[in-house]
C-alpha cells in the first residue's frame, strides 16, 4: 500500500503556498462581496510564513511539521481563518505525531480530527457556509473511497472533486457563521471564501501528496 511521505507533505505544504500566492486577489473578492476582504491577505500572508519556516523542520516529524504550520497560522493569520485552519492543522499535527510518513487511513483519520477541531472552534454545522461545507464532504470523498479499496492518488483526487462540489453547493446558501451572517439573504448568491481557499487545500493535495512513485 502506498504511504505518503514527509517529503510529499512538504511539497503539498509548499504548493500550496504558492496556489495562495497565485489566488490571493480572488480569495480577496470573494470575500469582499460577503466578508471585509481579507482572507486573500490573511492565506498569503499566513502561508509565506510557513514557507520560511518549513526548511527548518524539514527533517522532523511529521506531526511537528504540521504543528509548526499550525502555530505559524494562528499567529500570522488574524480573523476567523487563522484560528480555524490553525486548529486544523495542530489536530493534524496529533495524528501525524512521531510519524515520518503516514498510511493513507492515518492520513484520512487526521483529516476528520482537523476538521473536528474546526467544528469545535467554530461551531459551524454543514450548509451554513462555511469551509465546513467543503471539508467534510473532502473527507468523507477520501474515506469512503479509501474503504472501497481504490487507490491513494484516486482516493485523494476523488476528495478533491467532492470539496469542489462542496465549495460550489455554498453560493446559494445563507450564511450562518462569521461576518458573511451579518448580511443574512443577501450572503446567498456568493460562493464562500473559507470554503474556496479549503477547496485549494484538497486540490493541491491530490497533485502532490501521491507523489511520483
Ligand atoms: N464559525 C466558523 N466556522 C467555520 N468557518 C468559518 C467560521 N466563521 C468564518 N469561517 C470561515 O472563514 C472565512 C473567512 O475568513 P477570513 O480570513 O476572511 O476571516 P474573517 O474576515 O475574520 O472572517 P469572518 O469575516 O467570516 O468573521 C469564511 O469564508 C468562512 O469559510
Ligand atoms: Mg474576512
Amino acid at each position: 500500500m502506498s504511504s505518503i511521505t514527509r517529503e510529499a507533505i512538504l511539497a503539498w505544504l509548499r504548493a500550496y503556498a504558492e496556489v495562495i500566492a497565485e489566488q490571493k486577489d480572488f480569495l480577496t473578492q470573494l470575500d469582499m462581496a460577503i466578508g471585509d476582504g481579507d482572507h486573500g491577505a490573511n492565506m498569503h500572508r499566513g502561508m509565506q510564513a510557513v514557507l520560511s519556516k518549513l526548511n527548518d523542520v524539514a527533517q522532523q516529524d511529521i506531526g511537528s511539521i504540521f504543528r509548526t504550520v499550525a502555530m505559524t497560522l494562528l499567529s500570522t493569520v488574524g480573523g476567523a481563518s487563522g484560528p480555524l485552519y490553525g486548529t486544523f492543522f495542530l489536530q493534524m499535527a496529533s495524528v501525524a505525531a512521531g510519524k515520518t510518513e503516514l498510511t493513507p487511513t492515518e492520513f484520512s483519520e487526521a483529516l476528520k480530527r482537523g476538521i473536528d477541531g474546526i467544528v469545535a472552534r467554530g461551531k459551524a454545522a454543514p450548509g451554513e457556509k462555511t469551509m465546513i461545507d467543503a471539508l467534510l464532504p473532502a473527507f468523507e470523498a477520501l474515506k469512503s473511497s479509501l474503504d472501497a479499496g481504490v487507490s491513494f492518488a484516486e482516493a485523494v483526487r476523488a476528495s478533491a472533486a467532492a470539496a469542489a462540489a462542496g465549495r460550489d453547493a455554498t453560493i446559494p446558501m445563507v450564511a450562518k457563521k462569521g461576518r458573511a451572517s451579518y448580511l443574512g439573504e443577501r450572503s446567498a448568491g456568493h460562493q464562500d471564501p473559507g470554503a474556496t481557499s479549503s477547496h485549494l487545500l484538497l486540490e493541491t493535495a491530490a497533485r502532490t501528496l501521491p507523489g511520483t512513485s
